[in-house]
């Protein structure tokens, strides 16, 4: 049971991977530094997987991620190793996000990734964010959010972007209503057995959106 769903992971992921990318993607290196007018997002590096376990650590941030449990140092250092693997993978995914101010602190992420772990929405693309507990409510999210979809509809040309995210997150629903994100179904997570709301905006749409302040 469990290796077959993992196999229609894998064939969904890979149907949605030629659409993005068709030959072998870029490597998770400078190349893929993007800058807005207060962050840098950039390759994650060895020294910001101890910023990283402590945000995890933090029970208000992982209050809506996953089962809502906050992270060992073991199981940071799993996630962040996931995240370079999906960078390797597919040439494109979560950035470290950082104050161009102070660019080797590590704040959190902000990006593109693939939600392998709700395989109903499969194939598809999501833009996703997490950040240190002090510097939330600067709009910092929606910044870097909005150079992931201009990542994914300008370089990446991809037809579509979604959000995942519970209900009773409503900073993170804000942060999707800025960049003109709009609720497309309900979907309960399999891991959980909670009801995740899935959001979507169209390069279209993104295209005649005029960003919100
Ligand atoms: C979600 C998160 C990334 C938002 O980061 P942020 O930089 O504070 O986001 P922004 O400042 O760009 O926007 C947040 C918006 O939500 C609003 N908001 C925040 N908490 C709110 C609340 N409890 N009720 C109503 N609105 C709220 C803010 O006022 C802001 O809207 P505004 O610009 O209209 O004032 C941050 O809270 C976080 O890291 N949370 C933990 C991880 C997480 O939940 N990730 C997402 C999983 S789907």
């Amino acid at each position: 049971m469990a290796s077959l769903s993992t196999a229609r992971f894998r064939v969904l992921e890979e149907r949605t991977v030629r659409t993005v990318s068709a030959s072998s993607p870029p490597r998770h290196n400078s190349r893929n530094v993007r800058t807005t007018e207060r962050l840098v997002l950039r390759p994650w590096r060895a020294a910001d997987a101890e910023p990283f376990a402590a945000l995890n650590a933090d029970p208000e941030v992982r209050r809506f991620v996953g089962d809502g449990r906050p992270l060992t140092r073991a199981e940071s250092d799993a996630e962040l190793e996931s995240i370079t693997a999906h960078w390797d993978r597919h040439g494109f995914g979560l950035w470290c996000a950082a104050a161009r101010a102070e660019p080797d602190r590590a704040l959190g992420f902000v990006g593109l990734a693939i939600p392998s772990f709700l395989p109903a929405v499969l194939p598809a693309v999501e833009v996703g964010w997490r950040l240190a507990r002090p510097v939330w409510g600067r709009g910092l999210a929606t910044e870097g959010a909005r150079a992931a979809l201009a990542e994914a509809f300008g370089p990446l040309a991809l037809a579509r972007v979604i959000a995942i995210v519970y209900p009773a997150n409503v900073a993170s629903l804000r942060v999707a209503a800025k960049l003109g994100m709009r609720r497309v179904s309900d979907r309960v997570h399999p891991l959980t057995r909670r009801r995740v709301r899935v959001l979507a905006i169209s390069a279209e749409d993104a295209a005649s959106t005029a960003p919100a302040p």
